[in-house]
């Protein structure tokens, strides 16, 4: 959440800036602003709403130097407008600061502030930061930074620059990520690597309590007790193509397109027993006794489809957990427990916060994030990368495929008695069936204009199916705003049966093969109501296809794996319905990629 990007170096900071903000946008897109200082001023240019507005309004201005800063914000303290908008300054607009993350005692050092008549512009908790650097200015930017900080409580990624040290910048972080590119006599700040990968692939991703102070293109690192520290430099091997569009008009349709290619990666190597890509073995794993899995939105549905593979494969109890919630009960998590915390970005703020609630209960915690060197991979005491390339669409697609196949791949290797009737060979067809499951995409652009204009839809499913329907109805929500609602089949007709009437869409998965005939009764009691009901399953149930109004036909594949193929259909529908009513599909009203507050 916010998009935060910095540039020292040899270079005009403008372009590399707003460059920088375009890859960081899908973090939040409620203002954008710069914040360059060319040696003798400091520029600060900052609008409310989409980057193009900023970028309209720069186009025909001149801004040179060799530091700058930039800023994309999701709004937290006060509504977007450009007064709210970052970079912040002080009373004398000597010092310039970008924020991501939420300054929780801000309104007492506000008022501290105000009593010694400092003035403020926004309403936000950042604009308290710049000023309170102003006020304890102490002649070195790196240790007015630090003294700062240390009275902060909260999260923060901070970036500041200051026309009284006109070549340095400073940064430091508490909980929301920054990462520091190295290049030949440049560096770079951003919130996520993809960010700046264009111009090096060589990364340091910064610890909490970090802070970096970067002059004329060098950096040094230092603890908020300004002890010099090492941080290792990691080499990053994504394709700066994988964070383009390709030409597709969105991102998300270019993620849901190259998940066969995407998948082929999460798999390699991890095809047979004893692969060493799998961090945790067999014997390992029978050790536990509970299994956690926490995580947030798409990802906890992944979740949901785990809990069946390893309570089947293990034995042993399988918790599903929304982070957000588990944190703040008391779960009862033994030392010998796995945690397994799942999360596209690793930056998700609720699952850091369950993931030190596992550790702090002496639980091993497995990570399944994709990016790589992200805090939760960081944390963990073990990690599954999913290996799925950057995933900038605001809706997940194929880091969710990543995450079940993930799941699948573990299971697999824990599945001492074949308990999950899929070979390893089978599973090395995924790419190939996923490729098949692609093609159903005319059929469901068709069948999304009978639907695009409804007000309520339903997704239902039984077992691993009901996973699914949730993962469809969220996707579907996030993007074309019309109201979705999952439900596992069988309780449809404990309450919500009410809902449905003539015409009203009912999204139906019926991947479970064993459950197909309580899953077609399910459907025949929506239909005798009038519902308007799309199938989406392979060719074993004709039954399913003569009552359906439409029915997708995927190509047929062993129980589990019908099961995650059986997300493409229901991708593209949120595709194809949202864009149908023109939607912003990257950028849907009100979210951000990485959600770094609570
Ligand atoms: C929905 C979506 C979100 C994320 C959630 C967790 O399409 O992307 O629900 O799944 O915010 O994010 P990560 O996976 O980064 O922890």
């Amino acid at each position: 959440m916010c998009g935060i990007i910095g540039y020292s170096g040899q270079r005009k900071p403008l372009p590399i800036l707003l460059d920088g903000l375009s890859r960081l946008e899908y973090r939040g897109y409620d203002s954008a602003g710069i914040a360059i200082i060319d040696g003798e001023s400091l520029t600060i240019e900052k609008k409310e709403g989409k980057l193009q507005v900023l970028k309209d309004h720069l186009v025909d201005k001149e801004i040179n130097g060799n530091i700058g800063i930039g800023h994309t914000r999701w709004a937290t303290h006060g509504v977007p407008s450009d007064e709210n908008a970052h970079p912040h300054y002080d009373n004398n607009q000597d010092f310039a600061i970008i924020h991501n993350g939420i300054i929780e005692n801000y309104a007492e050092m506000k008022e501290v502030l105000l009593n010694e008549n400092y003035e403020f512009k926004s309403e936000t908790d950042t604009e308290v930061v710049a000023v309170e650097l102003s006020r304890q200015w102490t002649g070195n930017l790196l240790e007015t930074v630090c003294n700062v900080a240390k009275g902060l409580e909260g999260t923060y990624a901070l970036v500041v620059i200051t026309i009284k040290d006109p070549e340095t910048i400073v940064a430091g972080r508490m909980m929301s990520p920054l990462v520091l590119g190295v290049g030949e006599d440049e560096v770079f700040l951003a919130s996520d690597s993809a960010a700046i990968l264009e111009h090096t692939n060589k990364m340091i991703f910064l610890e909490n309590g970090d802070f970096v102070e970067i002059k004329n293109g060098q950096y040094q690192l230092f603890d908020i007790d300004m002890n010099e520290i090492t941080r290792e430099v990691q080499l990053i091997d994504w394709e700066v193509s994988e964070a383009e569009k390709s030409g597709h008009d969105h991102f998300m349709y270019k993620e849901i397109l190259e998940q066969s290619e995407v998948i082929e990666r999460t798999i390699t190597g991890r095809l047979e027993l004893g692969s060493e890509q799998i961090p945790i073995d067999l014997e390992h794993a029978k050790k536990f006794e509970k299994i956690w899995i926490v995580a947030c939105g798409t990802a906890y549905h992944a979740g949901l489809f785990g809990k069946d593979l390893f309570e089947k494969v293990l034995g042993i109890p399988v918790s599903v957990e929304l982070a957000s919630e588990f944190r703040y009960r008391e779960p009862i998590v033994g030392k010998n427990d796995l945690g397994i915390v799942i999360s596209q970005s690793g930056e998700t703020m609720d699952t850091i916060a369950a993931t030190e609630l596992l550790k702090d209960n002496g639980s091993h915690v497995l990570a399944l994030v994709n990016v790589v060197g992200s805090s939760l991979a960081r944390m963990a005491d073990s990690v599954l990368y999913l290996h799925v390339g950057p995933e900038i669409g605001v809706a997940s697609t194929k880091a969710y495929l990543g995450m079940l196949v993930g799941q699948l791949l573990l299971a697999k290797h824990w599945d001492e008695f074949n308990k999950l009737e899929t070979s390893f060979d089978e599973i090395s067809e995924l790419p190939f069936l996923i490729k098949k499951a692609l093609e159903c995409e005319p059929q469901i652009k068709e069948i999304s204009k009978s639907i695009n204009d409804k007000k309520d839809i339903y997704f239902i499913g039984r077992g691993l199916d009901y996973a699914l329907a949730a993962e469809g109805a969220l996707k579907l929500k996030e993007i074309s705003y019309l109201h979705a609602e999952a439900l596992a089949a069988g309780e449809l007709k404990h309450g919500t049966l009410a809902l449905i009437e003539k015409g009203t869409p009912v999204v139906v998965t019926a991947s479970q093969h064993h459950l197909l005939d309580k899953t077609t009764s399910n459907v025949q009691e929506v239909k005798a109501r009038g519902a308007y009901v799309i199938a989406i399953g392979d060719n074993s149930s004709k039954k399913l296809q003569d009552i359906s109004d439409n029915y997708v036909t995927l190509p047929e594949a062993s129980e589990m794996l019908s099961t995650i193929i059986s997300i493409i259909p229901l991708q593209f529908i949120a595709y194809h319905v949202a864009n149908l009513n023109g939607e912003s599909i990257d950028q849907p009203r009100n979210l951000a990629k990485s959600v770094t507050v609570e």
